[in-house]
Formats: structure tokens, C-alpha cells, sequence
């Protein structure tokens, strides 16, 4: 198959990423995880002692640091500025401030203009919120994964259980709640639903049905293979 790239948008916890690595290791495509490029900033700016409502300071940290992303052992590594936060930008403290970070528009542009300088040579799974209507409009293949609340928050407890043994169920089924209205309700590329990309409920899914459903697509949609 020719090389052509994959959006892949949806809710907190629908799976987005297992999801799209797989995708992309079958395919032998790169992996791109822009969630956790806005994680990574939000995890320097707090370092410095910045909030994100500190806009002017937090948009001049953003144009200076260097976020790379590497193909590791258990999912992808992130590197800022050289150092390894792969781990800590899934803290408590990062979750929790990477929303009001991502509604500022200029954090988002700087991040869009790297987002699409990776997919630029092609052959990219891209995840996020706004990769279909936004960074990638012109993506061959769009997917919009979803699944209830419930769902997510159990799938998320089930990944972060070991690390955050403070907390429930319900408080991470509020967590997640709170964060896809803050991701929808934003001005500047909310998480939304291309037009034309296909809507995936993996409610009652495992992993593996999906991937396989997005590799047909893939076959049926962009031809080849
Ligand atoms: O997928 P995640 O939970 O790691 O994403 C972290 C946050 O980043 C999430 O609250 C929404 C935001 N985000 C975004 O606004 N746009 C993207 N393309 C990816 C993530």
C-alpha cells in the first residue's frame, strides 16, 4: 500500500491510542500522539511555576522548547528539551491542566505547525482531538472513535490503577466527563467530528475488532494492499 495518512480523533479514554499505534506498526507507518505533545507542555510550563492562565509567558515557553517523540519498547517516548517526561506528563497534576492549556489558540498553532511538519512525508497514524477537522483535513482516512463514559473511565482506571491508587471509578468518570466538555466547548479547534470522517463506537469493541475494522478501512477506503 502506498503511504498516505490516518486521523484518528475522539474522546478521553475511547482507546485512541493503543488503537492508532497498532494501526500503525501493522502497517508500518509512523505513530503520532499529540495528546502527548500537549501534555508535554503542560508538564514544562508547570516545571517553570507557570499556570496555564499565565498566557503571554506560557506562549513563549511553548516557541522555545523542543518536543520530540521516538518509537519506544512500551508505546511511544516524549522528550522535552532532551528530557524523558514519557512518564510524567500522565501525572495527576498534568491530566488535570492540559485542558485550560489546550484552549489557548497560539499553544495550539505552534503545536499544529509541528503536527503537520511529522505528517508532511506521509505514511503517519496520527491521534487527538481536531487531526481530522483541523491539523490533517486532507487525511486519506478519518476515524472518530467514541464509547460511553462509563466505558472509558473503566478502561482508564484498569491503565492508571497501579500509579494512582487515590483514586475511584467515579471520580475518573467525572474527571473524563469534565474534560471532553472542556475539549468540546473550547473556541479554537474543539474536539468535534469531521464531516467526513467514520464514526467508530467501541462500547462493546475489544481492541483487535477495531484495529482490524480500521485496516479494512483502510484496504476499502484508500485502495491497495
Ligand atoms: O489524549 P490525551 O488524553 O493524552 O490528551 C490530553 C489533552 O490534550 C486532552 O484534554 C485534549 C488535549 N488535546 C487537544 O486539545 N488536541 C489534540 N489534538 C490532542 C489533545
Amino acid at each position: 500500500m502506498d503511504k498516505f495518512n490516518i486521523a484518528i480523533d475522539g474522546p478521553a479514554g475511547a482507546g485512541k491510542s493503543t488503537i492508532a499505534r497498532l494501526v500503525a506498526n501493522a502497517l508500518g507507518f509512523v505513530y503520532v500522539d499529540t495528546g502527548a505533545m500537549y501534555r508535554a507542555v503542560t508538564w514544562r510550563i508547570l516545571r517553570a511555576g507557570l499556570t496555564p492562565e499565565q498566557q503571554a509567558e506560557v506562549i513563549a515557553l511553548t516557541e522555545r522548547m523542543d518536543i520530540r517523540l521516538a518509537p519506544g519498547e512500551n508505546g511511544q517516548q516524549v522528550f522535552v528539551d532532551g528530557n524523558d517526561v514519557t512518564t510524567d506528563i500522565r501525572s495527576a497534576e498534568v491530566t488535570n491542566n492540559v485542558s485550560p492549556l489546550a484552549r489557548i489558540a497560539e499553544v495550539r498553532r505552534i503545536l499544529t505547525v509541528k503536527q503537520q511538519q511529522m505528517a508532511a512525508a506521509k505514511g503517519v497514524v496520527m491521534d487527538g482531538r481536531d487531526i481530522g477537522s483541523h491539523v490533517l483535513p486532507d487525511a486519506e482516512l478519518k476515524v472518530f472513535l467514541t464509547a460511553s463514559a462509563r466505558v472509558r473511565a473503566e478502561r482508564r482506571f484498569q491503565e492508571i490503577k497501579d500509579e494512582r491508587t487515590d483514586v475511584t471509578l467515579r471520580q475518573l468518570e467525572q474527571e473524563i466527563v469534565a474534560r471532553d466538555r472542556m475539549d468540546e466547548q473550547r473556541e479554537t479547534a474543539p474536539l468535534i467530528q469531521a464531516s467526513d470522517a467514520i464514526l467508530l463506537d467501541t462500547t462493546a469493541m475489544t481492541i483487535l475488532e477495531v484495529v482490524d475494522r480500521i485496516l479494512d478501512l483502510c484496504r476499502t477506503k484508500v485502495g491497495g494492499g
